[in-house]
């Protein structure tokens, strides 16, 4: 959602009498198997949780947007990545416009194969929360409208019958992929998500058709919804006509202003509100990073929501509200490639901030998921707990608050400072009526932090009676249990284990000391410094391997399929055949890798590694580090300069005629014909106007208006003369009036350049930013317009006659938002093979040049080492003069916008577009207002991992079609 936006919507929302929830049924009948062979499964849900099988699952989901990552290779990487995390689920968002660029037309190959992706989660073991709008915000493009839609008469998100027909369409294409894909017929869609925060100006016919489509499509897993912000928002959709069955809340309580990472709670203190009584608390999207509105740079969002936040928000919200459903927004956000990005908030980089970054980098916050997201996901008894009497704290300055599962009695404390923000270091004894008896508790909190606790769990073959550290996971392998507890480095930490006779304890590591009160209590008292481990057999239990580790320590464990490993910068998988444990594991230096299961042998990406077995009865590897890697320096670059269409004799003769009086943009034109770019069927990146008109010779200005989105400019040329370059506009956002000048643009027209009676020739190039969201749910946003609003040359010339050029045709590879209408990218100069000989030999580094458009083109070849991940950047070093753009094109891909001076500077190149070994074509539009040097342009390894998933090169067809 946009900043500037959360506060409620001032229409006033309707109410809905209708009761009934539409759906009954929580989920298919079981059925042993489907069609297909796979497994069914039967999803239903209480007020507690989902259930799969009846079981209960606490749903830890990451989200992830497929289509801002065009390679789908990477798609494998991310998700394991994801859940190497903890987490056991995927929120995904499905972008119509994405699919679609027109009517009626719809594709799902290739970068665009969601089937390959279903079957992707599925393969991983990742639960999918399927969110396919049709709005869905996302700061992508018309919010995942496509834009063909702008020309669709009828307010979006609404029941009027041109929408209808609209959306109809798209749900049936989507809605069959995601169906054969649920968890009923033993697939990982476990959720159906209806539409997007549809808060303001809802229709809840619309709502309530939605949710008949997904179930006449056969979705019969339960439908959600993610409402915007807080209960006051309204409706819910909780009940009356349009109700779903999980309605779940959205929260962002850090906001998005970056700059100030500091600053904590801005939207308040984030915590999900109950929805429902009969269906779980769902945190839908959970703020895991943030749109960066005030350009502060990705890092300082990561800062802003980083492990601190995560640790007591989320564990805060854990504790208070109850959820066992969470959506955390973003896991990884990606790149607004092509023209995905919608341009209010955002630009090419959609980093987020999030866990892992747009170039696929761990970050502490991925650690801090980890340790969150293994201890959710292991501990059974959290998917189903009451509010329940905290332990009494004997210091103010440390609050308490607990839930307890009632069937098991296990309980859950969240210790905190009671004013989240503050850095104090508090400390207090807890006096806490544990189901296995009193105990007196000292906890200390040191910073901004908040602990979970658990008491009375079943931990395996073990009993947790209490403990001041925190429960990273459990599992048992070879006949015992391991356990890892952490806690923060040089604090105190208690635990206390129950037997029914004297256990006998063996210290292996570390300094704990261990006492038996003859009472069934074994207490273990230690300080958290690196990792300690205690062997303890006897007492009437299966041997335990308690592992007591700092928070560091703690996230450098891993799960995968019950195998605990320690160790290297990622374990992907773990896999245990007769005494070999398999691992695919990514290392950025040598590493020793520890195994916690009875092996004896060791291989990692598929070769045996030198192993030896420890005294804990473990299996350490050494595996080697990454090789290193050399990248070629950006050499032999040819430019050349472009626009012929600002001179007046550029043959047009192929060009739409622009004469259209009416349109359906709620935005009316200033002056007539109406040169919507839209209404021409040119959507996506610039288009060219050409108008003529004939000179009276006493024409002083020209004035003109233009509406590219936030951050656009438009230029201008008469007679093949440049007359200068003006900001594009916006014509309203949200509730506000609309704006009758949005990009005012007033160029002199130099004395003597027009001649009376002659034909005058006036060029305008105008970029489209992105289509605006239609976040408020009014159509008017998303339906303003980009291109010309109005355009007259003062001086009384004879009327204008325009003609209109935008991209020539979408490629059919890379998607409608690949590339606009430049005259480059009309005739393929961003593409591979294009010929280039006759092109000048000079580099963006040195070359100065004028006003419009000027290409560079080169190729470089790579040889990065094979079993490696080495992600590549391209990197401006920054130029000079004039201010200048440049679109990126790696073998024909859009790969971003680089603007002089703006936010960023570095753009991902994803393996797959990027030939890691070949040749790769590089080309670059400048488009300069004035005379400009885009100075140097590199290659930059973010990062050489050895492992990393096999990627191959993504179809990049040369030619125009
Ligand atoms: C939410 C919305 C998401 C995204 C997010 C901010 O309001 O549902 O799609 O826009 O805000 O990044």
């Amino acid at each position: 959602m946009p900043g500037s936006l959360r506060r409620r919507p001032t229409v006033l929302l309707a109410a809905f009498a209708a009761a009934a929830a539409l759906w009954a049924p929580t989920g298919a009948p079981a059925a042993a198997q489907t069609a297909a062979g796979k497994a069914a499964h039967r999803v239903t849900y209480d007020r507690y949780s989902l259930m799969v099988d009846g079981k209960r699952v606490l749903l830890w989901s990451g989200e992830f947007h497929y289509f801002r990552l065009p390679s789908p290779d990477l798609w494998r990487d991310v998700l394991e990545k994801i859940k190497a995390a903890g987490f056991n689920g995927v929120s995904l968002y499905f972008h119509w416009g994405y699919h679609s660029p027109a009517p009626g037309v719809y594709d799902f190959t290739g970068v665009r194969d969601v089937d390959r992706l279903l079957r992707l989660t599925e393969e991983l073991g990742l639960y999918v929360v399927a969110r396919p709008g049709p709005y869905i915000n996302a700061e992508t493009t018309g919010g995942g409208f496509p834009a063909w839609l702008k020309n669709v008469p009828g307010r979006a998100r609404s029941s009027d019958p041109g929408y209808t027909r609209a959306y109809r369409e798209w749900l049936a294409h989507i809605n069959p992929i995601i169906a054969r894909h649920q968890v009923t017929r033993g697939g990982s869609v476990i959720a159906y998500n209806a539409e997007n925060e549809y808060a303001a100006n809802t229709d809840a016919a619309y709502m309530e058709d939605i949710q008949k489509q997904a179930r006449a499509a056969g979705i019969d897993v339960p439908i959600t919804h993610n409402q915007c912000c807080d209960a006051s928002w309204t409706p819910t959709w909780a009940s009356g006509q349009g109700a779903v069955q999980i309605p779940g809340v959205d929260d962002y309580p850090q906001a998005f202003e970056c700059r100030e990472p500091d600053v904590w709670g801005t939207w308040g203190e984030g915590v999900t509100e109950r929805l429902s009584d009969d269906a779980p608390v769902y945190a839908a999207e959970y703020q895991a990073g943030a749109i960066d509105l005030g350009k502060a740079g990705y890092e300082r969002c990561r800062d802003l929501t980083g492990p601190a936040f995560m640790k007591v928000y989320y564990k805060s919200n854990l504790i208070a509200s109850g959820a066992t459903m969470f959506g955390y927004y973003m896991s990884f956000g990606g790149t607004n490639w092509g023209r995905l990005g919608q341009p209010n908030d955002v630009y090419t980089s959609y980093d987020y901030g999030a866990a892992i970054t747009e170039n696929r980098q761990l970050t502490a916050k991925y650690d801090e998921f980890k340790r969150q997201g293994l201890f959710t996901t292991t501990v059974a008894p959290l998917t189903k707990t009451d509010p329940a009497p905290a332990p009494a704290s004997d210091a103010a300055a440390v609050h308490t608050e607990a839930r307890a599962n009632p069937d098991t009695r296990t309980q859950f404390v969240l210790v905190r400072h009671p004013d989240r923000t503050t850095d104090a270091d508090a400390s207090a004894t807890l006096t806490w009526n544990a189901p296995d008896g009193a105990y007196r508790v000292p906890v200390r909190v040191k910073g901004r932090d908040a602990k979970v606790l658990v008491a009375g769990y079943d931990m395996g073959g073990q009993r947790l009676a209490v403990s001041s550290s925190e429960l990273l996971t459990h599992t048992a392998a070879g006949g015992r249990d391991v356990a890892v507890f952490y806690g923060t480095e040089g604090v105190p930490g208690m635990t206390v284990l129950r037997y029914a006779s004297e256990p006998t304890v063996k210290v292996l590591d570390g300094k704990v000391r261990a006492a038996y009160d003859g009472k069934g209590n074994l207490r273990l008292d230690y300080t958290h410094r690196g990792l300690a481990r205690v062997l303890i057999t006897g007492g009437g239990r299966r041997p335990l391997l308690l592992l007591l580790g700092t928070d560091a320590e703690a996230a450098t464990f891993w799960k995968s399929g019950g195998v605990l490993v320690r160790g290297g910068s990622l374990v992907r998988s773990a896999r245990v055949a007769g005494r070999t444990v398999h691992l695919r594991a990514d290392t950025d230096e040598p590493a020793d890798i520890e195994v916690f299961a009875d092996t004896s042998r060791m291989t990692v990406n598929g070769a045996p590694v030198p192993s030896r077995r420890t005294s804990a009865g473990t299996l350490v590897g050494r595996v080697p580090g990454p090789g290193g890697v050399r990248l070629p320096a950006l050499t032999g670059w040819r430019a050349a300069a472009e626009a012929p269409e600002a001179d007046p004799g550029f043959d047009d003769r192929d060009w739409t005629v622009a004469d259209r009086t009416t349109t359906v943009s709620p935005i009316k034109p200033k002056t007539l014909p109406v040169l919507y770019a839209d209404d021409y069927g040119y959507h996506h990146g610039h288009v060219w106007y050409r108008g003529r008109f004939t000179a009276t010779g006493e024409e002083t200005e020209v004035r003109l208006n233009a509406i590219t989105g936030k951050g656009g400019i438009y230029q201008v040329w008469l007679n093949g003369r440049y007359l200068g370059s003006a900001a594009g506009g916006e014509q309203k956002d949200a509730d506000e009036p609309v704006n009758p000048d949005p990009g005012p643009g007033t160029f002199a027209v130099p004395p003597g350049l027009l001649k009376k009676g002659e034909t005058a020739v006036l060029a305008v190039l105008v970029e489209n930013m992105g289509h605006n969201d239609d976040w408020t749910a009014d159509d008017v946003r998303h339906k303003q317009p980009r291109g010309l609003v109005g355009a007259t040359v003062a001086g009384d010339p004879g009327p204008i006659t325009w003609k209109i050029q935008g991209a020539a045709r979408t490629d059919r590879v890379r998607g409608p938002l690949n590339n606009g209408g430049l005259y480059g990218e009309r005739t393929g100069w961003h593409l591979p093979g294009f010929p280039d000989r006759s092109w000048t030999p000079a580099s963006p580094a040195a070359r100065r040049v004028g006003p419009g458009v000027t290409w560079y083109r080169t190729e470089f070849r790579l040889d990065l080492p094979k079993g490696h991940d080495v992600p590549l950047t391209l990197r401006f070093g920054g130029g000079s003069g004039a201010p200048h753009r440049v679109l990126i094109y790696v073998n024909g891909w859009g790969l971003g916008e680089y603007v002089a001076g703006g936010p960023q500077r570095d753009f991902t190149l994803p393996a797959g577009i990027l030939r890691q070994r070949g040749t790769n074509t590089l080309a670059l539009a400048v488009i300069a207002e004035g005379d400009a040097t885009v100075g140097p342009v590199g290659l930059h390894a973010v990062a050489v991992h050895r492992g990393g998933v096999p990627v191959s090169d993504v179809p990049s067809p040369g030619g125009t079609s």
